[in-house]
């Protein structure tokens, strides 16, 4: 990389800032010009190796943004922490390129972006199970071949999704998020598999179950399968909203999709390597009534081979928080991270919804605190205190 692939904002600040992409919005810059830093953007599409990152950290460097494409490896942190840095701030929520335990070593916190990004991805979800379940790629494809001549009583049959049975695996804030859009606004009965019991989730759609008996109409249901295997030949979606771990590496595989129904949909919004994509092209290949809507894939950007040409498969490119909203909302909060940890201020709380972090993102005075510090606890990082009670352990 050369100085003119690098854009310098505020060259004279006191503290040096690399942000490996050019990001949505203005206020993630006054946030870090706020806090006397000089911010380094480099410019251009391509994805930073770890080589360019760190030739781009130097000797000194005092944070850096950084994104879920880039590898942010033992090598890349240790780096970091050898050019005097006090943090890493991922502007994603998902952060499986991260080396955590590698950073909690050096002493360097990571930061994230909680909360904002939930009802975006949870939408994409929803609107690739519907893509899926109604064709509607296909549909596209031939109104602009030219090849639709009128309507047909067989032409693109889908499935109805209304009062049908949802799965989905991981509960935490987009799982939930999206498990509320599909049980209120098609009334299915949910199926969740998580580690962990949604209570506030099975609460919601009890109480929602209430409201239409109280409306004479028929309740909807939740429960928590003991077993993934349980949840997959019972449902007519399957969505999943785990996040990437060892464990969770091919979740679905070949075994867990012939377990499925004939003419389910499979949706992925989460983290590809999570699907065995190879499995998955099998499938679909020998299953044409079976459906899948993919937003991830297991070697972003490149697809299975023979995935691109599965007419029941919807594809689009990771845009799961692709709105102009969520994305200056990520920008901000992972430049408040930097700015928190830099100012020594303390840890904001570590869970919650869109609520908890719309101060950051408006108002002439955001909270003097860094929004989300994967790694605050094991780091011993002091939390404002009034929110510690807050915790309520989901992703
Ligand atoms: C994230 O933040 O982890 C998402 O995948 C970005 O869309």
């Amino acid at each position: 990389m050369t100085q003119r692939d690098w854009k310098i904002v505020n060259p004279g600040g006191s503290r040096r800032v690399v942000v490996t992409k050019e990001l949505p919005g203005d206020r993630w810059l006054q946030f870090l010009t706020a806090t006397d830093c000089r911010v380094e953007i480099a410019l251009g599409d391509e994805i930073l190796s770890g080589a360019e990152i760190v030739a781009a950290l130097g000797d000194h460097c005092d944070a850096a943004i950084g994104q879920l494409t880039e590898s942010w490896s033992a090598e890349t942190l240790g780096a970091l922490a050898a050019a005097g840095a006090s943090l890493y701030s991922q502007c994603a929520v998902g952060y499986d390129n991260v080396d955590v335990a590698a950073a909690t070593r050096c002493g360097l916190p990571v930061g994230n972006t909680p909360g904002v990004l939930t009802e975006t991805t949870a939408q994409l979800a929803v609107a690739l199970t519907f893509a899926a379940a109604r064709r509607i790629a296909e549909g596209d494809r031939m109104m602009r071949a030219g090849e639709y001549h009128g309507w047909l009583p067989r032409l693109l049959l889908g499935t109805l999704l209304y009062r049908g049975t949802l799965g989905i695996v991981g509960a935490g804030r987009i799982g939930a998020a999206y498990a509320r859009m599909m049980v209120e606004g098609h009334k299915m009965d949910l199926v969740y598999f998580d580690v962990r019991a949604n209570e506030e989730l099975e609460k919601y759609i009890s109480d929602y179950g209430a409201f239409l008996a109280a409306h004479g109409e028929r309740r909807v249901t939740c429960r928590r399968a003991q077993a993934l295997r349980e949840l997959l030949d019972a449902c007519n979606v399957v969505s999943i909203h785990a996040a990437l771990t060892g464990e969770t590496h091919h979740l679905i595989g070949a075994p867990e999709l012939a377990a499925m129904r004939e003419e389910a949909v499979l949706v992925n919004a989460s983290r590809g390597p999570l699907v065995d994509e190879a499995a998955l092209v099998t499938h679909c290949r020998a299953h044409p009534r079976f459906r899948a809507g993919l937003d991830v894939y297991e070697n972003e950007p490149d697809m299975a081979p023979g995935l691109s040409e599965l007419d029941n498969v919807v594809v689009v490119p990771h845009l799961g928080s692709a709105t102009t909203w969520t994305r200056e909302g990520m920008a901000t909060l992972a430049a408040a991270n930097v700015a928190g940890i830099l100012n020594d201020w303390p840890v904001w709380r570590a869970v919650g919804g869109l609520e908890d972090v719309l101060p950051f993102l408006e108002g002439e005075e955001p909270p003097r605190a860094a929004p989300s510090i994967v790694n605050a606890d094991a780091l011993g990082l002091p939390r404002l205190a009034a929110q510690a009670a807050a915790e309520r352990g989901h992703p």
